[in-house]
């Protein structure tokens, strides 16, 4: 068994912690873009000290390409210190030079990794 088998995976509308990924379905060739990773957008994840989304991060593999690479690497890294709570959720800029997947893998600290993906077509 490995790391991979205890990723897990749902509906994000039904899971509260998949994390969601916003972007458009399509984007242009070496062109910047939003990428919105998200937890709880349909069913909000507890945000406490003792439960909370530690991280996300984000990574793309291009089309046919045996690799996944980082993008982004998001810590929420307060959770009622003081009077702060950092929600799970961050926006990144990219861009890529051909399609591909992108993918987000998000850490609860009571439940573990889950993941989701989306494709990306590109154009010009
Ligand atoms: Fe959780």
């Amino acid at each position: 068994m490995t790391i991979g088998d205890r990723i897990q995976s749902a509906d994000w509308k039904k899971e509260k912690h998949v994390p969601t990924i916003e972007c458009p379905d399509q984007v242009e060739t070496g062109m910047p873009f939003l990428v919105n990773v998200a937890v709880g957008k349909e069913i909000p994840h507890p945000n406490t000290t003792e439960h909370h989304i530690r991280w996300i991060d984000v990574y793309f593999q291009p089309a046919g390409d045996k690799f996944v690479y980082q993008v982004g690497h998001f810590d929420f890294g307060a959770h009622g210190e003081g009077t702060a709570y950092a929600h799970p959720a961050a926006t990144l800029l990219m861009q890529v030079n051909e399609p591909g997947t992108l993918i987000a893998l998000s850490l609860c600290n009571i439940h573990g990794l889950w993941e989701s993906s989306k494709e990306i077509a590109t154009s010009g």
